[in-house]
C-alpha cells in the first residue's frame, strides 16, 4: 500500500463528547460542590421570582447537572419540578442532594433536551414554565440541534409559559469583539480547531474540565426563538440584573439572560 501522510479528518464535537464531557469526573465534582455549596446566583434568582410568580406551577429544568438550579428552586418554594440532564452522572448526584434536603418530590430524569419523545412521562404534564440555565442549550452542537432543544421545550409548554436561559453574547466587550474577529479570519483560512461545528464554537479544558460552549450573538438567539414558537421578552447581561458575589463569579462568566414566552 502506498505511504498517506494525510492525517483523518477531525470527528467533530457532538452531543456524545458533550455528554462524555459532562459524566467525566472532573465535571462531575465540579458541579456536583456547586449544587452543595453555591446555590443559586443573585440574578437568578431575581428572574426565577419575576417571570415565575407562581410556586405551584409544574416547571421544567433542562440541563439540570447535579441539581445547583433545581435545589435552588425547591428552597424558594417551588414544589412541581421536573429536571432532566443528559449525564446520567449529574443526574444521580442531584437525586442524591435532593434525597439529603428532603426534596424527593422532584422527578429527575435523564433525557436528551433534543429529543424527549423518548420521555413518556413528560406526556404526562403540559408544564407551565421551562429553564434551561448555565448556558446549557449553548452546549448542544450545531444551531439545528439547538433549535430542536428549544421546540422540544415548547412542545412540552403549555401556551403562555415562560422560558428562561442564558448565553455567552460574543459582541459583549470590544475585547470579545476582536478575539472574535481574529476567529473568524481562522474559519475563513480554514484554520479554526477542525473539531469544532459552527463559528462562534468553543472546545476548551480548565478546572470543570472539557467543555463545548456556543457563543452566539444577539441576533442569532432572536432569530431561533421566534423559529421555534417562543417569543422574545427580555434579555440583559447578569450584571444589569444583579451583582453577584466573588463566588459566582469564580464559578462562571459574565452571560446574557433570555426570557421568552411560549406561543
Ligand atoms: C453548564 S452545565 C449547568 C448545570 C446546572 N444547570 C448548573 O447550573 O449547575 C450544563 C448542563 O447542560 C447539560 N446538557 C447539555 N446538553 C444537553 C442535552 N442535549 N440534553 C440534556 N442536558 C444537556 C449538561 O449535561 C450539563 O449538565
Amino acid at each position: 500500500m502506498p505511504f498517506s501522510s494525510r492525517q483523518p479528518p477531525a470527528e467533530k464535537i457532538s452531543a456524545a463528547t458533550v455528554r462524555t464531557d459532562f459524566n467525566d469526573l472532573l465535571a462531575v465534582v465540579h458541579y456536583t460542590r456547586a449544587a452543595h455549596g453555591l446555590g443559586l446566583w443573585a440574578s437568578e434568582r431575581a428572574l426565577i421570582e419575576r417571570f415565575f410568580p407562581n410556586q405551584d406551577a409544574p416547571l421544567i429544568e433542562a440541563g439540570c447537572g447535579a441539581g445547583r438550579v433545581t435545589l435552588g428552586l425547591w428552597a424558594l418554594g417551588y414544589r412541581r419540578i421536573t429536571a432532566f440532564d443528559f449525564a446520567a452522572e449529574l443526574v444521580d448526584q442531584a437525586l442524591s442532594l435532593a434525597a439529603e434536603r428532603g426534596a424527593g418530590n422532584i422527578h429527575f430524569l435523564v433525557a436528551d433536551a433534543t429529543d424527549l419523545t423518548k420521555c413518556h412521562v413528560l406526556s404526562d404534564t403540559l408544564f407551565r414554565g421551562a429553564l434551561f440555565m448555565f448556558n446549557g442549550l449553548m452546549q448542544i452542537p450545531g444551531r439545528e440541534h439547538r433549535r430542536a432543544a428549544l421546540r422540544e421545550l415548547h412542545r412540552v409548554c403549555a401556551p403562555g409559559a415562560p422560558l428562561l436561559f442564558t448565553t455567552h453574547d460574543r459582541d459583549f466587550s470590544p475585547t470579545e469583539r476582536a478575539l472574535w474577529r481574529l476567529e473568524g479570519l481562522r474559519w475563513i483560512c480554514g484554520d479554526q480547531n477542525p473539531r469544532l461545528v459552527e463559528f462562534g464554537d468553543r472546545y476548551f479544558e480548565d478546572q470543570a474540565g472539557r467543555t463545548f460552549m456556543h457563543l452566539p450573538d444577539r441576533r442569532e438567539i432572536l432569530d431561533d426563538l421566534a423559529a421555534t414558537g417562543w417569543t422574545h421578552t427580555f434579555d440583559a447581561m447578569r450584571e444589569a440584573v444583579a451583582p453577584e458575589s466573588f463566588a459566582v463569579r469564580e464559578f462562571s462568566d459574565e452571560c446574557r439572560f433570555w426570557s421568552a414566552v411560549r406561543q
